[in-house]
């Protein structure tokens, strides 16, 4: 018989043993979280997104993008682009707080975006690549210095390179017609020096990884939209130079950019009938990279926005995309008041209030997320403007976590103030985000 002494060693020999056991499951399950990527872009400048719910969204981020440094005109180096808010009010700091209660959260600062823009110079970002060592080196140190001075844990370069061009709307002689010009003028290309621009972005990240890695900051870099990558990125030798990637795969089509014709803005897969671009899809620009770069740095962006059209009479009461005779942006939402951009939040408002017929795409449920969901009110004889949104619902946003989470490192979602984090849509904060983690088999347990 054991005596009680005993007994109690033998448990906790037991205890030891199953530890032991089980340690390796725990460990495992760690290693499987360990490379899925939610990384969550945040704008401080867009619609106020308040300090205790971004606190709560962080927690289901692995990265936190704070938005936007940017670079002075005349010196190229990195400033706070609202010193006001960032500085003088702590806003830096108080982001970079959060990391208290969450250790593992990552904060970087992201310079540039479509955020950083200077009249008197609208090319400084280019003229950044050209200025040589001497300027670069003050952009690096003051880039460094942001970083080390409010406490984030480094850099995301979202570089502003040249857009493609907009797609031009013409009758099919006249398209034709422009084609051959085009092909003899040369005029589509938009950066005579694309090659040498690549290769000088190549020596700036090199240059930045140089003083961040050492200083054990990381450096990720941000492919805006409509950047195209095979001008501006030698993808093999960005391996190395930067920690992981996130691709903006979205706003492919723009009521500014294309005011004249509206479509599905963010598309997972090519449709290529009615003359669209192969290019300008999800897939065509995961695989583009997947080539070249290690999958699991690379992360698939999502927005958490629509872009919207204004519907004119011309534009027919069908809503089926392409949707012609557009007359451009459709007019700002009540919170991000920004013409042609709707938030998740305001779209789901917008479905859900019977006053604003808005009619939701009523395609079958598989081509809707394959290329995303529209919801429109035609102009004709409704007495409302008519309106026509190109977003991606829940089961679109599932969908594309879906094919990233295998394949890639994870997802960049652009951006948390856009999500419902209110909770008005369905009475939970931040849907979005918990899709896509839900998706990501990231945990979901939720600490108020
Ligand atoms: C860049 O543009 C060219 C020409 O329009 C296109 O063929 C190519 O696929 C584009 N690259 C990417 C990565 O989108």
């Amino acid at each position: 018989m054991l005596k009680s002494c005993e007994l109690r060693i033998f448990l906790s020999t037991m205890k030891v043993l199953a530890l032991i056991l089980l340690l390796p499951c725990l460990y495992a399950e760690d290693e499987f979280y360990r490379d899925r990527n939610l990384v969550c872009f945040y704008n401080s400048d867009g619609v106020k997104l308040p300090i205790k719910d971004l606190a709560l969204a962080v927690q289901f981020c692995t990265h936190l993008i704070y938005g936007y440094a940017g670079i002075r005109g005349d010196n190229y180096e990195a400033h706070s682009l609202n010193e006001e808010l960032d500085i003088k009010n702590n806003h830096f700091t108080e982001v970079t707080s959060l990391k208290s209660k969450y250790p593992k959260l990552k904060v970087l600062l992201s310079v540039g975006g479509d955020r950083d823009i200077d009249e008197k110079h609208p090319n400084k970002y280019i003229e950044l690549l050209e200025a040589g060592s001497e300027s670069q080196k003050g952009f690096t140190k003051s880039a460094l210095s942001l970083v080390k001075t409010y406490g984030f844990d480094g850099l995301d370069l979202a570089y502003q390179f040249p857009k493609n061009k907009p797609k031009e709307v013409h009758s099919t002689l006249g398209a034709a017609l422009e084609s051959v010009k085009k092909f003899f003028t040369g005029d589509s290309v938009v950066d005579s020096n694309a090659e040498k621009h690549k290769e000088q972005f190549i020596s700036i990240a090199r240059e930045v990884k140089d003083v961040l890695h050492p200083n054990g900051f990381l450096l990720s870099l941000t492919v805006l939209p409509n950047v195209n990558s095979t001008w501006y990125f030698d993808i093999p030798k960005l391996n190395g130079l930067v920690d992981f990637v996130n691709l903006a795969t979205f706003d492919f089509l723009t009521p500014e950019r294309n005011p004249e014709e509206a479509d599905y803005t963010a598309s997972l897969i090519g449709l290529t009938s009615q003359e669209r671009l192969s290019h300008l899809n999800v897939l065509f620009q995961t695989d583009y990279w997947m080539k070249e770069f290690p999958v699991t740095k690379i992360n698939l962006g999502i927005s958490a926005y629509g872009n919207a059209w204004k519907l004119t009479d011309e534009s027919g009461n069908t809503g089926k995309p392409i949707v012609h005779h557009t007359n451009g942006p459709a007019p700002a939402g009540p919170y991000t008041k920004k013409a042609g951009l709707l938030s998740y939040t305001e779209i789901c408002t917008m479905l859900a209030n019977v006053e604003d017929e808005i009619e939701k795409d009523v395609q079958s449920p598989i081509e809707a997320v394959n290329f995303g969901n529209y919801a429109y009110r035609p102009a004709k004889g409704s007495g409302h403007d008519g309106i026509w949104i190109s977003y991606d619902d829940l089961d679109t946003i599932r969908h594309k976590a879906m094919h990233a989470d295998p394949l890639l490192g994870g997802v960049a979602l652009f951006n948390l103030e856009y999500d419902d984090f209110g909770g008005v849509c369905s009475g939970k904060k931040f849907p979005v985000l918990r899709t896509i983690r839900k998706e990501l088999g990231l945990p979901l347990k939720w600490q108020d």
